[in-house]
């Protein structure tokens, strides 16, 4: 049979029209990943900070508990990719929801400095309007207001009820959540406590830690901005310091007592696990 050349040249249209518009669902799938910042948008001049080396071991969901025991939990830093999926909490937690649903009540701000001295309460709607903003690089960490943690729980329980925590126990530990968000080139510098773990849900954070034992030489009023531009450069070959950039989703464990210091590159929400005996 001899093949027909308009039923071949119509199928090849066809064809031709299929695979353009497949093409373009998947150029909206991946423009809509890439584009979307949940409404926590950020300029790019804002963006003073960007993103780094890592030099922390990366894992995947394949990191079973008991290996996360013998590996990590008591000894080292690590990344895990894909362990959870939070998809649903992220859409929670797009600005137009947060502030539909938050946007009234009362929100206490902690100062951005190593000890976290100060507190002020706002309503969440003038801290995503007023505070929100880039850091600038000569305010001090103790003049930055930030908010993270000290979430009233019965206010905010709802919502956190809906983020799936990460999937590894630390015997004799149970978690406590803490979520936040804050503007471009915000964070908190050198500080320890127990371990826990950490993620962005929108936005990416740069992390840098540094081992119990090895005492990170630093201003506790100063912000991990200025450290970054000031510091960061002598020291960013220094084997003891662990440093990693993470994007949403990704979870970062910090061991206890490990010096950490955290840095929104984009405008961020985030959330914590701590772990405490
Ligand atoms: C912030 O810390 C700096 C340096 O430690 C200090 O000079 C300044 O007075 C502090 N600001 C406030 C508001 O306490
Ligand atoms: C840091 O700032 C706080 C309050 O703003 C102040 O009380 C403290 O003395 C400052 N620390 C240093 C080391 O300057």
């Amino acid at each position: 049979m001899r093949d027909n050349p308009i039923i071949c040249w119509c199928i090849s249209l066809q064809l031709v029209i299929l695979v353009a518009l497949l093409a373009s669902v998947e150029g909206d799938i991946e423009s809509n990943l890439l584009d979307d910042d949940g409404g926590w948008t950020t300029e790019n001049k804002d963006r003073i900070a960007q993103p780094g080396p890592c030099n922390i071991n990366v894992e995947d969901g394949s990191l079973t508990q008991e290996d996360f025991i013998k590996k990590y939990a008591y000894s080292e830093p690590v990344v895990i990719k894909e362990a959870t999926d939070n998809r649903v909490f992220q859409t929670l937690t797009r600005r137009s929801a947060l502030l539909e649903g938050y946007g009234h009540t009362t929100v206490r701000l902690s100062s951005a400095n190593s000890y976290s001295y100060d507190k002020k309460d706002v309503t969440f709607n003038e801290y995503c309007i007023r505070h929100v903003h880039p850091q600038k690089l000569t305010t001090l960490g103790n003049e930055t207001f930030y908010f993270f943690g000290d979430n009233n729980h019965e206010e905010w329980q709802d919502l956190l009820e809906q983020y799936k925590q990460p999937p590894y126990r630390l015997p004799h530990h149970l978690p406590a959540l803490s979520f936040g968000l804050a503007g471009p080139g915000t964070g908190v510098p050198f500080h320890f406590h127990g371990p826990g773990f950490a993620e962005t849900m929108w936005g990416r954070k740069r992390w840098f830690m540094y081992p119990p034992n090895v005492n990170p030489n630093f201003h506790p009023n100063r912000t991990t901005l200025q450290w970054l531009m000031e510091d960061y450069p002598l020291r960013k070959d220094d084997p003891n310091l662990y440093e990693c950039t993470l994007n949403p989703g990704e979870i970062i464990y910090f061991p206890d007592k490990w010096w950490h210091a955290t840095l929104n590159i984009d405008s961020s929400v985030f959330i914590s696990t701590f772990l405490s005996p």
